[in-house]
Formats: C-alpha cells, sequence, structure tokens
C-alpha cells in the first residue's frame, strides 16, 4: 500500500479557548532513525515512544524486508532484531516508502554499500520527488541507481560490492541526504567525511554515536565537518523517542491564535537544529514559556505552556533559521495571517520539494482565504490580517501534504469562517491523533 487510503475531506470551525495538555507523538525523523540503525545493528534494539504513523510503519516493514525482524510489544513500544552493518539481504519485493521522502532516501543509504539490489516506489507524492539529490553521493560509494527521468521513482538501486569511502559537500542543506551518506559510510572501509555548510537535524549523529560508531563533528570555517569511521559493530540500544517538535507546533500555533486558550504541551525537544520555530514565535511576541528543562532520551526537551497572544507582529525571519524549522513554515504562514503586520520568509526554496510545494500550497489556500500573499520562487511574505482577521471560507487543497492539511484546520480554529480541507488522509503519516488530540483541547474540527 502506499501511504495513505481513500481522500478525506476535513472541515474546521471556529471553536472556544483551548485548555488542557497536548500529548503529541514520538519524533518521526528519530523513528525512522531508531528502526534503521537497529535493523544495523547486531542484536536487539528497544524502541519507546515509537511514532506510530504510516511513515514510520512503512520504514519498519521495509527494514523487515532487507532482514531485520521488528516487532510491535504495546503502543510505541518494538524491537529490532538487527542484522548488522552489510546484513541486509536483498528483498523480495518493491519497498514501498509510502508518503515518505525520509524513509527511501535514508533506507537507500542504508543499503547502497551492500551488494544487494533494491527497487523502491512511493504514493503521488513521493514519486514527484527528487532523488538525485541522494543516489549522486551514494554512486561516489560505487552504487548504481535507475530510476524515470529526473531522478523520480520508481528506482533501482543496485548496492556497490566493493565500496569506497567518499568526501562530500552537501550542495543543499538537508538532514535526509547527510543520513543517506552517513548510512551508506557504516559499511565503506575507511572515513566518510560529510561537509556541511549550515547545520541540519543532527539526529543521525547522535544516534550513531550512541550506537558506537566513530563519528567526530568539527566547526570549521566551511561548516560542520562529520567524520565516520565505517565498518564499525554497531551495539544494540534502548533508544527513548521524545516528542516531535514539528508534531507540538500544531496545537501550539493553534493556542497561539484562539481567545482565551491556555494549555500545556510537555516534553518538546528544545535540540537547538530542531528549534527554529520557537525562536521565531517568541520573536513575534508568542506567550510561550519554557517550563522544566530537562534531557529525555539524549535530547534537551522542555514543557511549554501556551497561551492565546493577541499582539503577535510580523517579522523577517532570518534565512539561515531555515534548516532548524524547515517543516514548520507552512503553519507559521497560518500564523502570520493573524498577527499584525507583515511576515517576510526567504531562503525558503526547500520547501517546493517536500511533500508538496509548500510555497504553492500555503500561498493559494491562504489566498483563498481572503489573505494577501506574495512569492517568488524563495520567499513566502504573508500580509498579515490580526487576531480573528482571516476570513476564511474556502476549501484549500492539500496535495498529499500532512503538514499542510494541519496547517490549514488550525487557520480554521481562528478564522472568521470554516476552513476545510480537500484531503486529510496524509496526516496519517505523522500525526495519527491529531483530530482526536485537537477536539480534546477544544477545537471543533470534524470529517467533511
Ligand atoms: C528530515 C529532514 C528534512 C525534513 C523532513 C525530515 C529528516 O528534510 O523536511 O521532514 O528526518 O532527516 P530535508 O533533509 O530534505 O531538508
Amino acid at each position: 500500500m502506499s501511504g495513505h487510503g481513500e481522500a478525506q475531506a476535513m472541515i474546521s470551525a471556529a471553536c472556544g479557548p483551548l485548555t488542557g495538555t497536548a500529548d503529541v507523538p514520538g519524533d518521526k525523523s528519530i523513528s525512522h532513525r531508531a528502526l534503521i540503525l537497529g535493523a544495523m545493528a547486531v542484536g536487539e534494539t528497544r524502541v519507546t515512544g515509537l511514532l506510530e504513523g504510516q511513515d514510520v510503519l512503512d520504514t519498519a516493514r521495509a527494514m523487515q524486508a532487507f532482514g531485520a525482524t521488528v516487532t510491535r510489544h504495546g503502543q510505541g513500544e518494538w524491537s529490532v532484531q538487527g542484522v548488522g552493518v552489510g546484513g541486509f539481504s536483498e528483498p523480495s519485493d518493491l519497498i514501498d516508502c509510502g508518503n515518505s521522502g525520509t524513509g527511501v532516501r535514508l533506507i537507500m543509504g542504508s543499503m547502497a554499500t551492500t551488494p544487494i539490489t533494491a527497487t523502491f516506489t512511493g504514493d503521488a507524492s513521493l514519486r514527484k520527488r527528487p532523488m538525485g539529490r541522494v543516489t549522486d553521493p551514494l554512486s561516489l560509494f560505487g552504487a548504481r541507481a535507475y530510476g524515470r527521468q529526473g531522478g523520480r521513482l520508481p528506482m533501482t538501486v543496485v548496492g556497490a560490492a566493493n565500496p569506497v569511502p567518499v568526501r562530500y559537500a552537501l550542495p543543499v542543506p538537508s538532514a535526509q541526504v547527510k543520513s543517506a551518506i552517513l548510512l551508506a559510510g557504516l559499511n565503506a572501509p575507511g572515513e566518510t567525511v560529510v561537509i556541511e555548510r549550515e547545520a541540519t537535524r543532527d539526529h543521525s549523529e547522535r544516534m550513531l554515536a550512541g550506537f558506537g560508531a566513530q563519528l567526530q563533528v568539527e566547526k570549521t570555517a566551511e561548516g560542520h565537518v562529520i567524520t565516520l569511521l565505517g565498518r564499525p559493530e554497531l551495539r544494540p540500544q534502548t533508544v527513548a523517542v521524545p516528542r516531535d517538535p514539528s508534531s507540538a507546533a500544531f496545537p501550539v500555533c493553534a493556542a497561539l491564535l484562539v481567545p482565551g486558550s491556555d494549555i500545556l504541551v510537555p516534553g518538546v525537544s528544545q535540540n537547538l537544529t530542531r528549534n527554529g520555530l520557537y525562536l521565531t514565535l517568541a520573536e513575534m511576541g508568542a506567550l510561550i514559556e519554557f517550563q522544566n528543562p530537562r534531557e529525555e532520551g539524549g535530547e534537551p526537551v522542555a514543557d511549554l505552556r501556551v497561551r492565546f497572544s493577541p499582539d503577535m507582529k510580523g517579522i523577517e525571519v532570518p534565512p539561515e533559521r531555515a534548516p532548524s524549522m524547515i517543516d514548520e513554515y507552512p503553519v507559521l504562514s497560518v500564523v502570520a495571517a493573524f498577527a499584525s503586520g507583515i511576515t517576510t520568509m526567504r531562503g525558503v526554496k526547500e520547501l517546493r520539494v517536500k511533500e508538496s510545494d509548500r510555497i504553492d500550497a500555503m500561498a493559494r489556500g491562504l489566498e483563498a482565504c481572503g489573505a494577501r500573499i506574495e512569492e517568488d520562487p524563495d520567499t513566502l511574505i504573508v500580509h498579515g490580517m490580526g487576531p480573528g482577521g482571516l476570513p476564511g471560507g474556502a476549501t484549500c487543497a492539500t496535495h498529499l501534504d500532512h503538514r499542510i492539511a494541519m496547517s490549514f484546520l488550525v487557520a480554521g480554529m481562528a478564522a472568521k469562517r470554516e476552513i476545510a480541507v480537500d484531503d486529510g488522509s496524509p496526516i496519517t503519516t505523522s500525526f495519527p491523533i491529531f483530530e482526536g488530540l485537537m477536539n480534546g483541547l477544544g477545537a471543533a474540527i470534524r470529517q467533511g
């Protein structure tokens, strides 16, 4: 199956204050990595708090297809019996990664230096996304990839029989590409080096070190230089997955926009490579308190108390902040529509190659709801209409993109008239409990 089922329209209406506690699910990036590194370790890795969204379930199934044993023991509790670095066997069928760019790119990396062949596909969204950014560096290890025009899925990857280590400077700031190279480097002899000019999420580096790989990160004039020594024996771990700051963004932003709201969102990652949205909201005048800072599952976390914030102002979001909030621009553009003044988001062209072209999807949807938007290939500008100011009353197209769907449902909670989305089914890829959680806080979201 390809990620999700039938299209499901959803509608969000203005609601009373949001109150209570929002326990958001586990982090998607860390969940993928826990399953993949668990499959590459020797012995049994235990995972708690795993996100049971469709993207991660597709990765679990893929790891089984490569020979690992993946078992669900209870809600979020899983184990992976790994086969060791270089121990993957050849899958007997297509690897269908559904909607997940992270899943397909990391898995391609993890098999690219083992002499096996696998053919990858995904849903209509994933089949439009560029894979060359991953297969180009993987070819330097000696792997070969045969896909459709423009490096699109379906694509067959033939793993290198005699892989050589690679030194590669990332041409785009992408944690997926960085991680694919590091995972491939695990089964190449010698040192694989990845250089990133702008820091992207560092979960792979943290987790590789936790599994016992020898990995060094140096800050130099070129940026981060990450050096991995190949052919380690990875030791199985117990991974406690922290809650996902990208999912937390939805109840947080909703509470900022709905009058009278006051909610608690516990255990939200404060990892500096993920917290750009929270810095940006603070600069806009959001009332967010970061309580009880601590470490959970190797990640810094805090409990967020979030209150209705009627005095938010539009700002210029610094472009260098983009990698640390790349998935949060859609919901930020909703907050911007309810702020006073103009919010300018520059340096955001990567949004055009996500699950959908997110600049276009947000621009068209917000315009349909009555906002004034400007855009260019690398920029999104939202003219704020003040608290409660967005007219709404539109149906927005989600283009198989979970974050576009959730962003417009948040907008509907504070707009003058209801906002519908044509298809909310992709929400299950990252936040399967979204509707129940939001309605539990006081939202009025329903299936259409
Ligand atoms: C992710 C990296 C980001 C992000 C995606 C998850 C990851 O993609 O958008 O949702 O887990 O490495 P890019 O690496 O393409 O920026």
